[in-house]
């Protein structure tokens, strides 16, 4: 295929998804959904369909994705700091699970919807639990100067407006502290939050159906071929041993890095190698067009060439694009390379083809099964 293009390991989709199953065993009330923002392709969402998994959408367009692929509408949950009143209405006509709401203005325009459509929503409030994730600065979530969510204090008031609505049913609550999380340390805190807020909702007599503790699990950027399954026993450990739920009480999850960084990766073709004076530059024909990640976040990710066996050297591998931020690696030990070697941009299944655009005029970069 023309590179660049994104190469799917489904094999390795398949394992992680036994894994998850595995380490959720025996949990009833325990509901796995999908942050369908990190890869939408068709190629990967049967798989994770036929594990049961459901789905967690930011905006009406993944709804439409989510439903165009056979996953169900009481499987969905909607969340989003910006929801347009068109996307309301898609998801109140779907049918959809639950609402993650993350205003008292969004609370009223989505009553007002439901009032224009006769239709009741499930809702939860999504919480700004303060928590640091210590993660990237651009990724993280949950710390009280973010836009995210409902701050604490001011959450009583809102739960109340809820409680007495005729169109809305409050479900519970919802967090997200952030992603790439690799450390248990934020996750601890995060379950003691909850814990906390929860004894002092009941104390008022409010109830929750619903805790969803979101996302974030993060992957192996720097060794991905020795850590291909994140140790997702360990993750679910913490909220297993940690939080305290009631009986009968769901516990959602919203995993979206977790499930498919490690199953892409991006195929990429060198297209020419130049020495400069300080540094030599392999010049690749994928630019953050394809994967924003490294120009974006200065996000870390390995690099192989997959044709040479020659002696190591340094390379900063960069793209064509008219930025100098189009880098994808400064530095990166590769074996000698030339124009013609293919080389793969690994980790790239999350956050890589659903944050490609066509800056330069470029086309989107497909994708296909690894055979
Ligand atoms: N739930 C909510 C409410 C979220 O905002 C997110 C991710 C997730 C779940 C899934 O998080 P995950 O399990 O994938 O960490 N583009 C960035 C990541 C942005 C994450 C946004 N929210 C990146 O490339 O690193």
């Amino acid at each position: 295929m023309q590179t660049p293009y994104y190469e799917y390991d489904l094999g390795l989709l398949e394992s992680t998804l036994a894994a998850i199953d595995r380490a959720v065993a025996g949990e009833r009330d325990w509901h796995v959904h999908y942050a369908i923002k990190a890869n939408a392709n068709p190629l990967l969402l049967p798989l994770i369909r036929q594990h049961g998994l459901g789905i967690d959408c930011v905006s009406g367009g993944e709804i439409k994705v989510a439903l165009d692929a056979g996953f169900d509408a009481s499987q969905i949950v909607f969340a989003g700091v910006g929801k347009a009143d068109w996307e309301i209405d898609l998801a109140l006509e779907s049918g959809i699970a639950c609402f993650n709401v993350e205003s008292e203005a969004e609370l009223d325009v989505i009553e007002e919807r439901c009032r224009l459509l006769d239709r009741k929503a499930h809702i939860a409030f999504r919480v700004n639990p303060d928590v640091d994730a210590h993660t990237l600065a651009g990724i993280t979530t949950g710390k009280a100067e973010n836009k995210f969510g409902i701050e604490i204090p001011m959450l009583r008031p809102i739960i109340r407006k809820a409680l007495e609505s005729r169109y809305l049913v409050f479900e519970g609550l919802h967090f997200h502290i952030g992603s790439q999380i690799t450390d248990m340390g934020p996750f601890i805190q995060l379950c003691d939050k909850v814990n906390q807020l929860q004894d002092s909702l009941e104390e008022e007599g409010i109830r929750l159906n619903i805790i969803n503790v979101g996302g974030g699990l993060g992957v192996d950027y720097d060794n991905p071929l020795q850590n291909m399954i994140p140790d997702f026993q360990a993750y679910f450990d913490v909220f297993r041993n940690r939080l305290n739920l009631r009986q009968g009480q769901q516990l959602h999850f919203e995993l979206g890095r977790a499930v498919v960084a490690q199953c892409g990766r991006l195929i990429t073709r060198v297209l020419y190698v130049k020495q400069g004076t300080v540094r030599k530059f392999a010049i690749v024909d994928a630019g953050f067009t394809d994967l924003i990640r490294p120009a974006f976040y200065g996000a870390h990710h390995s690099i192989v060439n997959l044709t040479s066996h020659g002696e190591p050297e340094k390379y900063d591998v960069v793209g064509p694009i008219c930025e100098s931020s189009d880098v994808f690696g400064k530095d990166a030990v590769l074996p000698r390379t030339s124009r013609g070697d293919l080389i793969a941009i690994m980790t790239a299944g999350a956050y890589g083809e659903t944050m490609a655009s066509c800056y330069n005029q470029r086309r989107l970069p497909p994708s296909e099964v690894k055979e």
